[in-house]
């Protein structure tokens, strides 16, 4: 059938929805051959055609194409193309709960997938008279949450000081607040050779540069970071040794104990992004416990990250100076209730987190044998901690399958944005904390996504 007369009969298909283009593509065509306006053996234009009339990725039309497939309406053979196998009546009700529903998956955040990991927490206007009698503003946060956080970083190995200790709009506020007084312009950052996307960002907005380290399997190499610092003159070093974000790894203890030592030389301000060391097998001594390192904590990835609450932990000395004006000339603190809910949820933290570290253990384990099962080629990371699972696809650029995956409804984030040098990379990650419904559909999508992308 010639192209323009199939774009006619399957009509105006890019209407209102929230499933992907390829989902409502399907949705379609499916309701084409459901009114009989395409019948069976009606031939389908090539895809490359279709994706140029409709406006579309080649993904795009791939993706409606495998689920009619998949469903039975149509039908394909290498060499003779794609034609209408039977009446679609059962495949239009699935198709329009997808199209219409928006059942994409995002397995590209590093998060947990909802609230409900908060419990029961409740807060009446009687707790908010308690907690703030007056106007509500404290540019540093609640001193009972910031004695809570004292607590946490002592769980931790650090003795901090309720005066040093500010919260912030998340872990990603947390950084804004100590990068915007530690750096600007010209100034040089040093962070892990995949590190936190966020963090490229900031460093960026406020002028710097992002300097990568050379990491092995164990961390950063000593020496490359011991070079690095002499010749690059950094502003701050940031790391993630408890757990880094993208790659679930964790320091070894004896590079640790090496890394300490270079850190300590390199009279540079050192933050620890601290975020996800409650999400590893155990509880692990933060860097302030044996460095003066700046701490920066989170409760978006241990239980949710619409509470948008952190913390930054100073160290006594110039640079707590620096970040508690900076913080109280720009920003006059997060949000009471917000911080009412935090504090609760930190003082029970430790009793729920070995249940939490379970729950996201297991995810991991069945994610990895599912992906081991049916995507053989690709190699899955060894993972220490956090919410993701981070996947070589053996690919150079892994840029190509990820807005495939998306064409087929599921979301994973590329390798290449949690790089400083942004250069192609064949990883993706993979986020786990979800629930298994959940992470049974994105895995199916992101089978049929690569035996569509190895096709063509
Ligand atoms: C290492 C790291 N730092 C900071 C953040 C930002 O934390 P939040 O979501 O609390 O702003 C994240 C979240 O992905 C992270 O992984």
């Amino acid at each position: 059938m010639e192209t323009e007369e199939f774009v006619r009969r399957i009509g105006d298909w890019n209407g209102a929805g929230a499933g992907t283009l390829g989902q409502r593509l399907a949705l379609a065509i499916a309701g084409a051959v459901d009114a009989g306006l395409l019948i069976e053996g009606d031939r389908l234009p090539p895809e490359r055609q279709l994706a140029e009339v409709l406006h579309v990725s080649r993904p795009t039309v791939q993706a409606a194409l495998v689920e009619l497939r998949d469903r039975g309406v149509l039908a394909a053979r290498q060499g003779s193309g794609t034609w209408v196998a039977r009446s679609a009546e059962v495949a239009t009700a699935e198709l329009a709960e997808l199209a219409l529903g928006g059942r994409g998956i995002n397995l590209a955040a590093s998060v947990p997938a909802d609230a409900l990991q908060l419990g029961d927490v409740e807060l009446s206007v009687g707790d908010l008279l308690a907690a703030m009698p007056t106007h509500g503003y404290a540019p540093l946060g609640l001193a009972s949450l910031r004695a809570t956080v004292v607590g946490w970083l002592a769980e931790r190995g650090v003795r901090g000081d309720v005066d040093g200790v500010l919260i912030s709009h998340g872990g990603h506020g947390a950084l804004v607040d100590v990068l915007g007084a530690l750096i600007g312009p010209g100034d040089a950052v040093l962070a892990e050779p995949y590190t936190y996307p966020g963090l490229l960002d900031i460093v960026s907005a406020l002028g710097g540069a992002v300097i990568a380290m050379t990491n092995d399997e164990h961390g950063p190499r000593p020496d490359e970071l011991r070079r690095l610092v002499a010749s690059r003159r950094p502003a701050a070093i940031v790391v993630s040794p408890e757990c880094n974000n993208p790659t679930g790894r964790a320091w070894g203890v004896d590079r640790r104990a090496e890394l300490i030592d270079v850190l300590a030389e390199a009279e540079v301000p050192v933050i620890d992004d601290a975020v996800l060391a409650d999400l590893g097998a155990q509880t692990l001594p933060v860097l302030a416990a044996d460095l003066d390192a700046i701490t920066i904590g989170s409760l978006s990835k241990a239980v949710w990250g619409g509470l948008r609450i952190g913390w930054v932990a100073l160290p006594k000395g110039k640079a707590r100076q620096r970040v508690i004006r900076r913080r109280r000339h720009l920003d006059l603190g997060p949000s009471v209730p917000s911080q009412l809910l935090a504090d609760e949820l930190l003082s029970r933290l430790d009793t729920q987190l070995p249940a939490r570290r379970s729950l996201i253990g297991s995810r991991a384990d069945y994610v990895r044998e599912r992906l081991a099962a049916e995507l053989p080629s690709w190699s899955v990371g060894d993972r220490d901690g956090g919410l993701s699972l981070w996947v070589d696809l053996g690919l150079a650029d892994a840029e190509a399958f990820v807005a495939v995956a998306s064409a087929f409804g599921v979301e994973v984030f590329p390798g290449s944005r949690c790089r400083p040098d942004g250069a192609a990379d064949g990883h993706v990650r993979i986020g786990i904390d979800r629930p298994t419904p959940q992470l049974d559909q994105g895995i199916t999508r992101l089978v049929r996504a690569w035996a569509t992308l190895r096709r063509s």
